[in-house]
């Protein structure tokens, strides 16, 4: 049987727990399960622990997977109590949604920070992570580029404080990596920085932690893919075939059975022009209807079409994103999206 998440779950529903009568998966003792190449990791969630039925039930849960997928697959389990579950430092977080694309500068970071406050203002608990080691967005985009997060020790190690701006918790790569060193020196830095922003950081209680993802098909998406358990990815797009090319690939990749990450849908930036002193009217640049037809290719959902506009730009420099405005155009269309993605999670 080929190792990916979803034969990893159905051979663990052949596992039953006789104290409830129930299998493992169904009666919700599975967390945090993740799958690589040759390691299969997870968590299995016990009222408690130091009863006998915790090693019975690892151990038959050890037995199947080495009957599914062989003696060299490395198979890494954590029974763990209740009570517990609680304490990992990504375990208040609801959704994790990655914001991704496979061309650069289409518009993902300004996606996943205007996206980040609609879903603030539409009630929801919120952080965003900025994950683009070549060009981290998040400080200039929130105006917060002279902060440093502040970090406190707890049980011997180093926990970071998430910055707070507009009521959002935000981490950036930028805050701890030199944007001026060279690329090559930055890149290995890439994965371990990441794992430090997403389980060093104190992120509390979270409905939705937004992730601005490098352009590509990188480490960054690999390590987050494989060693976190992301809810969704949205895609961005920019209406030209081009652009398409790259989403194809970005798509594929989040699709590919071992990761497994459901694409939530597309977003469509830069589709049309609205001239600001003629809101009514719409240029479609780029021709018609090109999120629609790249949407139905992916088989995706189309969430959102963004306007091309100037305050865009001149906003993410001055560090209020344009979706503060409530009533820009703008604004109403990430409004929209937020909506659209909270109603696949109720
Ligand atoms: N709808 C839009 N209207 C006008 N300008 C936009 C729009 N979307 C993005 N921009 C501008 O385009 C540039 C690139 O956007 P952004 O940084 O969000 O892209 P990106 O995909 O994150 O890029 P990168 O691949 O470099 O991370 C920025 O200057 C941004 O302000
Ligand atoms: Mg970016």
């Amino acid at each position: 049987m080929a190792l990916t998440k979803s034969s990893v779950i159905e051979v663990l529903k052949g596992v039953i727990y006789f104290a409830k009568g129930d299998n493992i998966v169904d009666l919700g003792m599975l967390d945090e399960l993740t799958v690589s190449e040759d390691t299969i990791k997870f968590r299995l969630v016990f009222p408690k622990l130091g009863e006998p039925s915790v090693n019975i039930v690892t151990n038959s849960a050890t037995k199947a997977l080495r009957e599914a997928f062989g003696e060299t697959v490395k198979i890494e389990i954590t029974p763990i109590a209740e009570k517990e579950k609680g304490r990992g430092p990504l375990a208040g977080v609801k959704h994790i949604i990655a914001v991704a694309s496979g061309k650069g500068g289409v518009g993902k970071s300004t996606v996943a920070a205007n996206l980040a406050i609609a879903l603030s203002r539409s009630g929801s608990k919120v952080g965003l992570v900025d994950a683009d080691i070549y060009g981290p967005s998040v400080p200039i985009m929130f105006g917060t580029e002279k902060e440093q997060p502040g970090v406190f020790e707890k049980e011997g190690k180093p926990v970071i404080v998430p910055i707070e701006k507009f009521g959002i918790k935000l981490l950036s790569i930028g805050y701890f990596v030199d944007t001026d060193k060279p690329l090559i020196w930055r890149g290995p830095m890439a994965t371990s920085a990441l794992n430090q922003l997403l389980s060093d950081a104190d992120w509390g209680v979270l409905d939705f932690l937004v992730i601005d993802l490098p352009p590509g098909t990188g480490d960054i998406q690999l390590t987050l893919a494989q060693s976190y358990s992301v809810n969704g990815a949205i895609i961005v797009t920019t209406p030209q075939k081009v652009a398409f090319a790259d989403v194809i690939r970005a798509a594929n990749m989040f699709k590919q059975e071992k990761l497994t990450i459901p694409l939530l849908g597309l977003i469509e930036n830069m589709a049309y022009f609205t001239p600001s002193d003629m809101p009514e009217k719409k240029y479609m640049i780029f021709g018609k209807g090109h999120g629609e037809e790249f949407a139905k290719k992916l088989d995706i959902p189309l969430l959102g079409q963004i306007p091309i506009d100037e305050k865009i730009a001149s906003s993410g420099d001055s560090g209020n994103p344009i979706a503060l405005d409530e009533n820009s155009l703008i604004a109403q269309a990430f409004d929209k999206v937020a909506a659209a993605l909270k109603a696949k999670f109720n």
